[in-house]
C-alpha cells in the first residue's frame, strides 16, 4: 500500500462508520487516501472525519470545483491506483453496472482506469435480491472485484450476510489481489473456478450425510492455478485445509445446495471451472430441529436427490472450459465418457477410487484425463499438487487448440 493513491467511496448505509477505520488502517499503511462520498453517507458520517483520518480533502459534490485548473472528478479518477467502495450499497452497484453517473462518486468511477474493489453491504433480502445478483454479475464480468460481505447479526435487526467485510480483511484482500496480478504465468488474464472438498446434508443438529472427500485435489488445484497466474475462486465443503496462496477467493459451503447457489454465483465471467467436489447425491427428505431420540427397532431415513452442479452448469456454459471429474470403482473410462457427454463438458477427470494411491484422502493420485477427442491420456501416479499442474497444463493445451 506503501505510495499507492487510493480512492475510497464511501455510499451511504450505516456501515459507513466502518470505513473510518479503513481510512485509518489504509494512511497508516502508507497509502494517500482520498474519500469520496455520497450524499446519504454524510447522513451518516461527517466528512469532517474523513478528512482528519486522510488528512485530504473529502470529495462530495461534482459541482463543488475548489481548483479552477481542474475538473475535480476527472482528476480524483486519473490519480487514483486503486479505488475501493466501501461499504457499496446496493443503489451504488446497480448505478454502476447500469452505467448511472448522477453524483460524483458514481461519475468518478466511470470515468476511472483504476482496479476497483467492491465491499457491498446491505440488508440480507437486499443482497440475495435478483436485480443486485444480475448488477454484480455484470460488474464481475467486467473485472470490477467484490469483497464478499460476511455473515451475522445486521443492523437491521437481521441475522444473515451482507455484514460488510472487516476494514483489515478488505485491505489484504486488496493487496492479495494486486501481488497475484504480478504473477507472470501461463494462466494470467484467466479466472479460474475450482469445488473441493465433500458436501454434509444435515439429519438432525449432530447427525449429518457426508462422504470420504478431504478436498485434498480440489485444493491443489485451486493453488497450481494460483501459482500460474490465474484469479482463482475456490468453493469449498467443509474440509480441514487452509488456502496458503492467500489470492485465492474461498467460498465456504455446507450442503450441495449451497456449493450449487455459489458455483451458480461465481460462473458467469470465468474461463475455466473446475468440479473436483464429490457432492452428495442423495439428502434427507426432511431435517429434524430437534435431535432426534432413538427409538426400538430400525429406523429408515428417507433419501431425495440433490441437484446435479455440474449438471446444471453443463447446460448454461458459453465460453467456460467445464471439467468434470468422476470417482468409479468399477468400468471408470466406460462411466466417465458418459459422464463427460452426459453433463456436457469439455474434459473429464476419471479416478479409479479403488485404485491402490488413487482417490479420496491420500497425498496422491492416479487419473486419466479425456477431453472432447475422447482420447484418454493416463496420468500415472503423483502426488496431488503434481497432478494439479499437470491437469492445468492439459487444460490450458485444450483451451489454445479450442481457439485455434
Ligand atoms: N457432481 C455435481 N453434483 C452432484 C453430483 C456430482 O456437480 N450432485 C459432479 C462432481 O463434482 C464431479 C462429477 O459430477 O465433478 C461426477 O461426480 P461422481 O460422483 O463421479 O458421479 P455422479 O454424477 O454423482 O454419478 P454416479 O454417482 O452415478 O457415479
Amino acid at each position: 500500500m506503501q505510495n499507492k493513491n487510493i480512492l475510497l467511496g464511501v455510499s451511504g448505509g450505516i456501515a459507513a462508520y466502518k470505513a473510518c477505520s479503513l481510512t485509518s488502517k489504509l494512511t497508516q499503511a502508507g497509502a494517500n487516501v482520498r474519500v469520496m462520498m455520497t450524499e446519504n453517507a454524510s447522513e451518516f458520517v461527517s466528512p469532517l472525519t474523513f478528512q482528519a483520518l486522510s488528512r485530504n480533502p473529502v470529495y462530495i459534490d461534482t459541482f463543488d470545483e475548489k481548483n479552477p485548473q481542474k475538473i475535480a472528478h476527472i482528476d480524483v479518477a486519473d490519480w487514483a491506483d486503486i479505488a475501493i467502495i466501501a461499504p457499496a450499497t446496493a443503489n451504488s452497484i446497480g448505478k454502476l453496472a447500469n452505467g448511472i453517473a448522477d453524483d460524483m462518486l458514481s461519475t468518478t468511477l466511470l470515468a476511472t482506469e483504476a482496479d476497483v474493489y467492491i465491499a457491498p453491504a446491505m440488508n440480507v433480502h437486499m443482497y440475495a435480491h435478483p436485480a443486485v445478483i444480475k448488477n454484480m454479475k455484470q460488474l464481475e464480468q467486467w473485472n470490477y472485484y467484490f469483497i464478499e460481505p460476511g455473515s451475522g447479526f445486521l443492523a437491521c435487526g437481521y441475522v444473515g450476510k451482507g455484514r460488510l467485510e472487516e476494514p483489515e480483511s478488505i485491505i489484504d484482500t486488496v493487496v492479495n489481489h494486486q501481488n497475484s496480478k504480478k504473477i507472470q504465468g501461463p494462466m494470467n488474464g484467466k479466472k479460474v473456478l475450482v469445488s473441493a472438498g465433500p458436501t454434509r446434508e444435515q439429519i438432525d443438529p449432530v447427525r449429518f450425510f457426508t462422504n470420504r472427500s478431504s478436498g485434498k485435489m480440489g485444493f491443489a488445484i485451486a493453488e497450481a492455478a494460483a501459482e500460474l497466474g490465474a484469479e482463482v475462486t475456490l468453493v469449498t465443503g467443509p474440509v480441514n485445509l487452509e488456502t496458503k496462496n492467500t489470492s485465492i477467493k474461498r467460498v465456504d459451503v455446507i450442503t450441495s445446495e449451497e456449493m450449487y447457489q455459489a458455483m451458480h454465483d461465481h460462473f458467469d465471467d470465468k474461463d475455466v471451472v473446475i468440479k473436483a467436489a464429490a457432492v452428495a447425491d442423495y439428502r434427507p427428505k426432511h431435517t429434524f430441529i430437534e435431535k432426534l431420540k432413538k427409538q426400538s427397532g430400525n429406523w429408515n431415513v428417507e433419501m431425495e436427490r440433490t441437484q446435479d452442479i455440474l449438471q446444471s452448469l453443463g447446460e448454461i456454459k458459453n465460453k467456460q472450459f467445464l471439467v468434470g471429474f468422476a470417482a468409479e470403482t468399477t468400468q471408470p473410462l466406460e462411466y466417465g465418457l458418459k459422464k463427460l457427454q452426459k453433463k456436457n463438458l469439455d474434459a473429464i477427470v476419471i479416478n479409479n477410487v479403488s485404485s491402490e494411491g488413487a482417490g479420496f484422502e491420500g497425498d496422491t493420485n492416479i487419473a486419466t484425463y479425456v477431453n472432447e477427442s475422447l482420447n484418454p491420456e493416463e496420468i500415472p501416479l503423483t502426488t496431488k499438487k503434481e497432478m494439479a499442474l499437470k491437469l492445468l497444463e492439459l487444460i490450458l493445451r485444450d483451451l489454445r487448440d479450442d481457439k485455434l
